[in-house]
């Protein structure tokens, strides 16, 4: 069986993976990216507005901080988002330099615009295709520095040792498949593996997320023995568009845009939903905005609101925004030089997810992780727009960094099981965890201390359950199973959430899981067999599915993005923590972690909070 060797592997090819492969070759190891997809069509490419970064004379980086804070709705932990806002400055001036081709003020300096949540116009900006010349811009670097690539290999299992306790497991590297050839083969990382494996968007049927977002990292790493962290945080984008969920970025709102209802009222001031920012509140303020406009009678056709920018003027909108007009047409038909755009919240963000520190160090010895599907916690309950692309260059470039072998002393952000936290005994609508007769989840391998047996053992896993899946003769398919999960999941864990309806939707979600052993896939070919592929990807979205509804369920409060409707109020006293779900090999366990609103250079008063 064919075994690749290198001292880190990335796993993801995005924002994030690229940051982490530069960062650890520069450290000195042999680096590769192993990535679903080719590294330039990941989903970094879809980011339009920009990237964040205190960088004008007039804007301390405590600034920034502060408005991260906030707008996590002090649910992040400070020691992350201080170190976020001050290193995010040079990552964006390096940027610059590697060639990313910002926008400019007519002085040639980077152009930076208003964002939501933001108290100063901070968001940096190439024109509203962000994310893609930045992807470019990075891609460029690894190709440089000589960095190999396997492009088209789906990582399906991590090669973790079977220690009990989980903080004793070492991760040797994964199996992965080649979505070209059908083999499957292992990776054995020498010093570490980073996942930058992007979010779990797809859990959802109306999201701006790719189709290759399935969370499969957080999965992977989640059934390996990482704490999940804060899953219930789901941001809600406000302005895609209805037909397909396509972004239009908050950039448009930036320049100017503006939200109007069916009566024509400017309704985020004229209904008092954030007097003094209107459309620039942060995203989960505007979506519950335009969702209760929607439940009162006052959307378009019982379904969205609009979008209006055609008072900004065809020069302002073809120089900034050019990206959206051609989106509108093409994917809704409109013309926004000539009409306003139809806009509704679509889930855009998952804000929790695997466990880590400030150096992307998850609880597992050589295992790592980066971006969208780590929470070191810097977003805690909403994301402000632009952090994300600014979040997976100083944390990408930490966690490669560390897995290539640096020093990082001691941590301020504990990770791993706590013996004195406080645990949940939950009600749970359904059992969780493992599916009777599921394949193990760590590799049973005695705790093996070689090793290539690890890996072997990760493979032959691998291989027989891509083997089972190509000759069952009947069963279900996966988008009968996914659609399953999504409706539900679109349904009850939206913008707004109730307890029955959460109930309900983990009852479905335990009815797809129930169906998995049946899973059927139609085409048999090895070769590009993307049905195989989004079969292999669903385990992922139900495990995922289900440990977001589980904190949607435990945290009784409103905070952030989530909103419960019989706890409409943030209950400091008693949820300024993050919900944290282990797999428990199997039989998952609820626990909390404090948040910490403290760091070494500041405390954070968790205020109201009002746009
Ligand atoms: O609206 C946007 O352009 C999205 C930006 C982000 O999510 O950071």
């Amino acid at each position: 069986m064919a075994m690749y060797e290198h001292d880190v592997l990335v796993i993801g090819g995005g924002g994030a993976g690229l940051r982490a492969a530069v960062a650890a070759h520069e450290a000195g190891a042999d680096v590769a990216i192993v990535s679903k997809v080719h590294p330039v069509r990941s989903h970094t490419g879809a980011a339009e507005g920009g990237v964040n970064a205190a960088l004008h004379e007039d804007d301390p980086w405590e600034d920034h901080a502060y408005d991260t804070m906030k707008g996590s709705d002090f649910l992040a932990d400070a020691p992350a988002v201080d170190i976020f806002a001050r290193e995010i400055r040079e990552e964006v001036i390096q940027l610059e330099h590697w060639g990313m081709p910002f926008s400019r003020d007519d002085d040639g300096t980077v152009s930076q615009r208003p964002f939501g949540g933001l108290s100063f116009p901070r968001t940096a900006y190439a024109g509203a295709e962000t994310g893609h010349h930045m992807l470019h811009a990075m891609y460029q670097q690894v190709v440089k520095r000589g960095i190999d690539i396997y492009e088209e290999w789906y990582v399906t299992r991590l090669a973790v040792t079977d220690h009990d306790e989980v903080a004793d497991r070492q991760c040797h590297g994964f199996a992965a498949f080649d979505i070209a050839t059908g083999e499957v083969a292992g990776f054995r990382a020498r010093d570490g593996v980073v996942l930058a494996t992007g979010g779990a968007g797809q859990v959802f049927k109306h999201t701006t997320n790719a189709i290759a977002n399935t969370g499969d990292g957080a999965a992977m790493a989640y059934r390996a023995g990482v704490p999940l962290e804060d899953m219930e945080m789901i941001q809600f984008h406000p302005t895609t568009l209805p037909s397909t969920g396509v972004l239009i970025t908050e950039g448009v709102r930036g320049e100017g845009g503006r939200l109007f209802n069916s009566d024509g009222e400017r309704f985020m001031f004229e209904r008092g939903y954030a007097v003094e920012d209107g459309e620039l509140a942060s995203r989960d303020v505007v979506s519950r905005a335009e969702l209760t406009e929607v439940a009162e009678g006052r959307g378009v056709d019982d379904d969205h609101v609009y979008l209006d920018m055609r008072h900004l003027g065809e020069e302002r909108i073809m120089d900034r925004l050019e990206n959206i007009v051609h989106l509108a047409q093409d994917f809704e038909g409109v013309d926004p030089l000539e009409e306003p755009m139809p806009v509704k919240p679509g889930a855009h963000y998952t804000m929790g997810g695997i466990e880590i520190n400030e150096w992307g160090e998850t609880v597992i010895d050589g295992l790592y992780a980066a971006g969208e599907c780590g929470c070191v916690s810097m977003h805690g309950a909403n994301r402000l727009g632009g952090n994300s692309l600014a979040e997976l260059l100083v944390f990408g470039a930490r966690a490669g960094r560390a897995a290539a072998g640096e020093d990082v002393g001691t941590p301020e952000i504990q990770v791993g099981p706590d013996p004195d936290a406080e645990r949940e005994d939950p009600d749970w609508p359904i059992e969780p965890g493992e599916i009777s007769g599921g394949p193990p989840d760590v590799t049973p391998n005695d705790a093996l201390v070689d090793p290539v047996p690890v890996i072997n053992s990760a493979v032959e896993a691998e291989t027989e359950r891509i083997d089972s899946l190509l000759v069952t003769e009947d069963g279900v398919s996966q988008a009968a199973i996914r659609s399953r999960v999504q409706d539900a999941m679109g349904e009850h864990l939206n913008v707004f959430r109730e307890k029955s309806g959460i109930e309900t939707a983990l009852k479905e979600i335990g009815a797809a899981k129930r169906e998995l052993p049946n899973l059927h896939v139609t085409d048999t070919s090895r070769t590009f067999n993307t049905e195989l592929q989004h079969a292999l990807e669903t385990r992922n979205l139900i495990d995922l599915a289900e440990a977001i509804a589980f904190g949607a369920l435990a945290r009784e409060e409103s905070r952030g993005a989530h909103w419960r409707k019989a706890h409409q109020e943030r209950k400091d006293e008693e949820w300024r923590k993050h919900t944290m779900l282990s797999w428990n090999d199997g039989d998952p366990e609820m626990w909390y972690r404090p948040n910490i609103l403290e760091s070494e250079i500041q405390e954070y008063d968790p205020t109201e909070r009002s746009y």
